[in-house]
């Protein structure tokens, strides 16, 4: 559930006409709403309630600084996997014993700084990383605590690019080998295990392959506490699915999930971390944008938008479905035709829905694009010379801009010309 919704035959966001937010800051514009966040990690803490635990926000899904912090006063974790965003979350006041720092590729200068800045623990996902943080942080006199990321070779039954849990995938070392890579930390200086950290990919919509990867990470659990190693907390990652359309998709609510995690782990008495972004951000936001052309086509007609691929790539990206719906409601009954829903942007590939049903709309008009806070604004890029669509964050009928669009001079003066030119 959300808190986007049609009253009196027009959107609102919580309490605050979505037209009148265009109006003020323009299109295409990102609009969140802080309800239904605070809602979605309030859904995951209670589903954890029967254990200790830390809801550890991936913050990849949308990361401005208004709605990390809105999520960090709430008593929110961050899940971060870059220096950029170890910053972020530090900026928006996380204390680093709630930051874990996730990611393949953690660079020298990346481990350095959260070790001085203060981390829960890092998610080790390769040997020489392990040695690498080893290195650091004996060399700074401190001890890193860790998790070995283990990558249980589980099906997620999820889009190709966001399955993480195979063992084709780039990502964790494989669970056969956990027993060596451990051996392997304990002796090595300047880390202290803490647990095990699983992540098996993004959208799950079936619990199935939670409790598969899960009752893994149970058996490994008592495998490596046998072997002498302290496992006091494991990191059971995010990837739980959100419905992306309205009627047909029921994915599992956060509280059967953390049916799931008890049944599977409860009885191994350890802090329980998950990092869930997309079903806390995704459903929290919108993309608002305008109509520019109706365009009769052979066979078809497109509606031209004022958002492109670069502003929600998605679509382009994962073939992935938003549902689209207009700010002002149609009339119940009235008539709905099929469109090609595109922006402007010049490649075939900026197709946001093809045959899309919709009501008439025409130059001017305002869409909702639903389900577009996760995954949305962060990736979007400046492509064609597009200005990065600018966010506004709702609560109740109160609204603020927070980030603004950029002009065009703010874009273009961050390139600068070298001295012979
Ligand atoms: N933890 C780790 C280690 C991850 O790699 C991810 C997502 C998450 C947590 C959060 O997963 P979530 O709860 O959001 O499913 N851009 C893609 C999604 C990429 C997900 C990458 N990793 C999309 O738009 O669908």
């Amino acid at each position: 559930m959300d808190h986007f919704l049609y009253r009196d035959g027009q959107l609102y966001a919580e309490d605050v006409p979505v037209a009148d937010i265009a109006a003020a800051v323009g299109s295409p514009v990102y609009i969140y709403s802080t309800a239904t966040l605070l809602r979605h990690f309030r859904l995951f803490d209670e589903a954890l309630a029967w254990g200790p635990h830390l809801v550890c926000y991936a913050m990849k899904a949308a990361s401005n600084q208004a709605i990390l912090k809105t999520l960090a006063e709430a008593g929110a974790g961050m899940d971060v996997v870059s220096g950029g965003e170890y910053a972020r979350a530090k900026a928006a006041g996380v204390p680093g014993e709630r930051i874990v720092f996730s990611g393949i590729g953690k660079t020298r200068d990346e481990i350095r700084a959260a070790l001085i800045g203060g981390v829960r623990q890092f998610n080790i996902e390769s040997e020489p990383e392990m040695r690498v943080i080893s290195e650091i942080a004996s060399s700074m006199g401190v001890i890193a605590p860790v998790t070995v990321r283990v990558n249980p070779d589980v099906d997620a039954k999820t889009h190709a690019k966001i399955a993480t849990g195979k063992s084709e995938n780039k990502f964790g070392i494989p669970i056969a080998k956990a027993r060596s890579v451990y051996a392997e930390a304990a002796a090595l200086p300047g880390l202290k295990v803490v647990g095990i950290d699983v992540h098996i990919g993004s959208q799950l919509t079936d619990l199935e392959p939670f409790a598969m990867a899960y009752r893994k990470v149970a058996e490994l659990t008592e495998v490596l506490r046998a072997d002498g190693h302290e496992i006091s907390r494991l990191d059971l990652g995010g990837g739980l699915g959100i419905p992306y359309t309205r009627s047909n998709e029921a994915p599992p609510l956060p509280v059967e999930y953390g049916a799931v995690v008890q049944r599977e782990l409860g009885h191994l008495g350890c802090e329980i971390e998950i990092e869930p972004g997309r079903l806390i951000a995704g459903n929290a936001g919108i993309l608002v944008s305008k109509v520019i052309y109706v365009k009769e086509g052979e066979g078809r007609n497109f509606l031209i938008l004022d958002a492109a691929m670069n502003d929600l790539i998605r679509p382009a990206m994962y073939d992935a479905h938003h549902d689209i719906v207009p700010v002002i409601e149609a009339k119940a009954g009235a008539e709905q035709a099929p469109f090609d829903i595109v922006g402007p942007v010049c490649e075939s590939g900026d197709t946001f829905a093809k045959g899309r049903m919709m009501p008439a709309l025409g130059e001017g008009d305002l869409v909702a694009f639903r389900s577009a806070g996760a995954y949305g604004s962060v990736m979007a890029s400046e492509y064609n010379t597009r200005a990065l669509v600018p966010e506004v964050l709702v609560r109740d009928d109160q609204f603020a801009v927070i980030r603004p669009r950029p002009s065009f001079e703010d874009m273009i003066n961050r390139d600068s010309l070298p001295e012979w030119l």
